[in-house]
């Protein structure tokens, strides 16, 4: 296994293009599954997530090919209705197999992913959803199973306790797009990578209207074709590289941006007193003066992402004064606030809430990843630290994020790898 070394101090200037995004190319990559003929995704991130879902892809009978940012999806023999535990259970967003499968075949058998980390992560919306659609489902020896003889237009209702849920919205307009008659989903997921699928689906054939919005209209269609599509840029990742500007006192320009995908963050940095300068799909980041501490509550899209909150507390780590954090998607996505304070943070953490005391610096220490972006915000927390920061279990780390070294060490960062 490999570790991250950081020796921090540096700050860092030049260009960085941001990748194509996780969250949008998974449902996209399991989407594929609703037709047979060939698809051709682009700008798709070379990341372990995306690996396992063309994995996933292959297992289920499709013909995989990837190189240089596209893949190329097309039928190797019929598709399968099942998709195993192993594969499943080593990434959660695999689930999102199951509403092309139930689309497609009117069958589909897909292990439960189990919780993780950063919390229980329950799949209750994806089951009322798609029984909504009159499949009946049990769940057998840790499978969920699904079959319809038909699957049926309905309005459905798909909010939960901590808002909409991405994977759920993406699982049902999925399915719906083979339903028949018109399938109207409520409280609908509204990230941009919802409407990313969804822009895909409708190059597909598939009649949908409202997406990016709380209502998702779907009209079903017989069948749906192959199509091309561009992903979407990484806001998460995007996300990150500024927080990595502001946090080093650097000046980096970031090219493959949608920063229209970033308002709320964009909103609570002014707020700290950055000055932000931005067009179309480039960003240039710059620390001029000091920054203020802010409070921050992750929400549901267009709020403020729970995939940058671990991010941003390491930017208020080191900004002077006291901010509070407050986690209302996952209340227990909080492992990372440890490995802070063993970097010599002061946050102390009250149920959904951390509040953070502001330090003058972070120091360098060996600290452990625990989850995707909790091993961001340590990277984050080592570039400022003054001496060596090791990271180890970083691979949790190579499941969102493209090049991330590379793309860290062209801006001038020390960072390098080393074996355990
Ligand atoms: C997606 C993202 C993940 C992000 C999360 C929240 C992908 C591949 N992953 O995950 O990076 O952190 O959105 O923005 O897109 N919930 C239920 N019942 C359900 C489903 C979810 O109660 O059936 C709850 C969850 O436990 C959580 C909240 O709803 O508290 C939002 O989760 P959800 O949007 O479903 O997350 P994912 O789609 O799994």
């Amino acid at each position: 296994m490999d570790k991250l070394i950081i020796e921090g101090g540096v700050r860092l200037k030049g260009e960085v293009t941001i990748s194509g995004a996780k969250n949008a190319v998974l449902p996209i990559l399991a989407a594929t599954l609703l037709t047979d003929d060939a698809c051709i995704i682009k700008g798709v991130p070379d990341l372990r997530d995306t690996n396992t879902m063309l994995k996933i892809l292959k297992s289920l009978g499709k013909n995989v090919e990837f190189d240089n940012g596209v893949a190329i999806i097309s039928q190797a023999k019929n598709t399968s209705h099942i998709a195993d535990y192993k594969l499943v259970s080593t990434m959660r967003a695999s689930f999102c197999v199951l509403g092309p499968l139930l689309g497609k075949l009117k069958k589909a058998k897909v292990s439960l992913p189990g919780g993780c980390i950063i919390g229980v992560r329950p799949v209750d919306l994806h089951i009322k959803g798609l029984r909504a659609l009159n499949a009946e489902i049990n769940i057998e020896s840790g499978y969920v199973v699904a079959t319809a003889s038909k699957l049926k237009g309905a309005e459905v209702y798909l909010g939960g306790v901590y808002g909409s849920s991405v994977l759920a919205t993406d699982n049902v307009m999925m399915a719906a797009c083979l339903a028949q008659g018109k399938t109207i989903i409520e409280s609908a997921a509204c990230e941009p990578e919802v409407f990313d699928l969804a822009e895909f689906l409708i190059k597909m054939g598939a009649k949908i209207k409202g997406h990016g919005t709380p209502t998702i209209e779907i009209e079903g269609v017989k069948q749906l074709h192959g199509a091309q599509h561009k992903i979407i840029p990484d806001r998460i990742e995007a996300g990150t590289f500024i927080l990595a500007s502001l946090l080093t006192g650097g000046d980096i320009t970031i090219k493959n941006i949608f920063p229209r995908h970033l308002g709320a963050m964009i909103d609570k940095l002014q707020e700290a007193g950055v000055d932000i300068k931005s067009t179309d799909n480039t960003m240039r980041v710059a620390l001029k003066g000091k920054l203020k501490p802010v409070n921050i509550s992750t929400l549901p899209y267009p709020g403020f992402p729970t995939d940058m909150q671990a991010q941003i507390m390491s930017l208020m780590a080191i900004t002077p004064g006291i901010s509070v954090i407050t986690e209302k998607i996952y209340p227990d996505r909080f492992m990372h606030v440890a490995e802070l304070n063993r970097m010599g943070a002061h946050i102390q953490r009250e149920g959904p809430y951390a509040i953070v005391s502001g330090v003058k610096e972070l120091s360098g220490a060996p600290v452990m990843a625990s989850d995707l972006r909790a091993s961001a915000s340590l990277v984050l927390a080592g570039l400022v630290a003054g001496g060596k920061t090791s990271i180890s279990r970083i691979y949790h780390l190579e499941r969102g994020y493209e090049f991330m070294e590379d793309k860290l060490r062209v801006l001038g960062a020390k960072i390098w790898r080393e074996k355990e």
